[in-house]
């Protein structure tokens, strides 16, 4: 087995985004700086409602998949194909916007704490203008992984297969990759682990990976080799078929994020993720003209 190693560290970034909604930026947050297929990851944090009321009216999406995971509040979300979802805590959004989607994604609280996750996930250049799809998956449905040393692990997508563990055997997430479902094939994991536990486990070799700290330290890698990582910054993992984090005294909790790579150019502008410079032209003269969302 490889473990493997803390690589690269993103710092995140207190940014906003939507009609002014404050976060912070880990990935995107520089120009070109990716961990492909990932393309952005924001936490939106906060107990005062003026950092996040103003919400994200609508807007569109082409390209990629966007995924929000909710830890606290409600947030609705509506399209221009008619759906409409809630999502409250533990629940979590997976939109493939592909050739286009229109949706606004607006608080549903006026007080209180607001806090949660959006990931942008590449699609392949040949899945980029299929029809855009929306999946809501409630906290239920959610697998939960007790582990043998304390904390626990929520498995929203991809398969995790541990020892000594409560479950046996592995544990398949809602949003399960490979073939033609999801040809990323990706692992999304939040991570929960007391003072001083280690959380080891399988990751597919040649994926590639990344953590994001959202409470607490850790030191990632194998054992008197880790390194620390720094609380809300993303940590870029090398190759190899198995992950070791290590948490602090004060223990720790993270995201994991794994995937395929798609190896092929990358051109965003704003919302639009596409593979050319004239993919993106048609996508803002599509929007501009009312075809973005349209069938055909
Ligand atoms: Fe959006």
């Amino acid at each position: 087995m490889t473990t493997r190693t803390l690589a690269q560290v993103i710092e995140s970034i207190p940014t906003a985004d939507g009609a002014g909604v404050k976060l912070r930026r880990s990935l995107g947050s520089q120009r070109g700086v990716h961990v492909d297929p990932f393309l952005m990851l924001d936490e939106f944090y906060s107990d005062n409602p003026d950092d996040y009321l103003a919400g994200f009216p609508a807007h569109p999406h082409r390209g990629f998949e966007t995924v929000t995971y909710m830890l606290d509040g409600h947030m609705r979300h509506e399209d221009h194909l008619g759906n409409r979802g809630d999502l409250g805590p533990g629940d979590v959004q997976w939109m493939t916007a592909a050739r286009g989607i229109i949706h606004s994604e607006m608080p549903l609280q006026s007080e209180g704490r607001m806090r949660g996750f959006q990931l942008w996930l590449n699609l392949p250049a040949k899945e980029k203008m299929k029809p855009a799809a929306y999946r809501d998956i409630p906290a239920r449905d959610i697998p939960v992984v007790k582990l043998a040393g304390g904390g626990e692990v929520k498995v929203i997508a991809g398969t995790l297969q541990l020892d000594g563990a409560s479950t046996a055997g592995p544990v398949n997430g809602p949003i399960k990759g490979g073939g033609a479902q999801l040809s990323t094939d990706p692992t999304y994991l939040d991570v929960r682990l007391p003072a001083g536990a280690v959380f080891n486990a399988p990751l597919p070799a040649g994926h590639n990976a990344f953590l994001y700290l959202y409470e607490g330290n850790a030191a990632i890698g194998a054992e008197g080799a880790a390194k620390p990582l720094p609380h809300r910054a993303a940590g870029v993992l090398s190759d190899g078929d198995e992950m070791r984090v290590q948490a602090d005294a004060g223990g720790v909790r993270f995201l994991l994020l794994a995937a395929k790579p798609l190896r092929e150019p990358v051109v965003q502008y704003g919302p639009f993720v596409m593979n050319t410079r004239e993919e993106i032209e048609q996508a803002v003269a599509d929007y501009r003209s009312g075809r973005l969302a349209s069938a055909a």
